[in-house]
Parts: structure tokens; C-alpha cells; sequence
């Protein structure tokens, strides 16, 4: 069972980006984490990056094919206003699970609307790292 996980706008920068609210880690040392906790529960996991939202849109295209059965994303801010990137996810028949490192109610209002959240299966923030985690054990309980 293989899922991805994708990332949006300036989360290459982690380890670098704001670390009192995003942590120190990078998104690759994230990512290995993502990986090891994944294999405990026997899925694969692939990682996609982009700052541009068509690139972004076609990633989430990606997982209609029968490679992934499902997604776990943080659009970055694309969340907060992105109705291309939602209508891309509306468009593909697999669950996918909205990721925040930052817990988005918390912070400047613009954070607190999501366009994305009404057509994922569900919504985890403000756990670090682990937010990515908890959301591939959510994944994997719907598509085990
Ligand atoms: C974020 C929260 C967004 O509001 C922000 O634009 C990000 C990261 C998070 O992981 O907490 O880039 O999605």
C-alpha cells in the first residue's frame, strides 16, 4: 500500500523558515521520519514538493492512477485560498488528509479558513512533524 505526501509553498525552507513555529528540522530529515514511522504500519510512502500551485495540481492528479491509494497534504497557504488545488482533489476518488504543522486557529485569520478541508477526509495541525505522521495512521486505518 503506497500513499504521498505532498508539500506546498515554501516548505523546502523548513529547518530555516520561521523554527519558532515550524521546529528546526528540514523537510528531508522530516520526511525520513515520515518514512520510518509509515514502514511500522507497512505503507510506502513517496514525498512531493512544489512551490507552484499547476505542479502542486498535478501531483494531487498523480494519485489518481492506481500507484497510491491515498494522500496526505499541507498546501502551505495554497490551502487558504487555492479553488484550483480543491477542485483537483474533489476530482480524484481517494482520501486524502489536510496536514498543518502550525496549529492554523491559532495564528492570523487568514490561516483560519480552509478551502481544501471540505473535501478531505480530515484535518490535523499544530502537532510539529508529527502532524505528518498522525495524518499517515489516519490514512492508513481508511485504506488498510
Ligand atoms: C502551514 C500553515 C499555513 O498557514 C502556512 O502558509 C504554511 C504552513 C503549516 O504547516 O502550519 O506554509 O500549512
Amino acid at each position: 500500500m503506497k500513499i504521498l505526501v505532498i508539500n506546498g509553498p515554501n516548505l523546502n525552507l523548513l529547518g530555516v523558515r520561521e523554527p519558532h513555529i515550524y521546529g528546526t528540522r528540514t523537510l528531508s530529515d522530516i520526511n525520513d521520519y515520515i518514512l520510518d514511522e509509515a514502514k511500522k504500519l507497512g505503507i510506502e510512502c513517496e514525498f512531493y514538493q512544489s512551490n507552484c500551485e499547476g505542479e502542486l495540481i498535478a501531483a494531487v492528479h498523480s494519485v489518481l492512477g492506481d500507484d497510491y491509494a491515498g494522500c496526505v497534504i499541507n498546501a502551505a497557504a495554497y490551502t487558504h485560498y487555492s479553488y484550483a488545488l480543491r477542485d483537483a482533489i474533489s476530482s480524484v476518488n481517494k482520501p486524502f488528509v489536510e496536514v498543518h504543522m502550525s496549529n492554523v486557529h491559532s495564528r492570523e485569520e487568514f490561516r483560519h479558513t480552509s478551502v481544501i478541508s471540505p473535501v478531505c477526509k480530515g484535518i490535523i495541525a499544530g502537532f510539529g512533524e508529527e502532524s505528518y505522521v498522525l495524518a499517515v495512521k489516519a490514512l492508513a486505518d481508511i485504506i488498510k
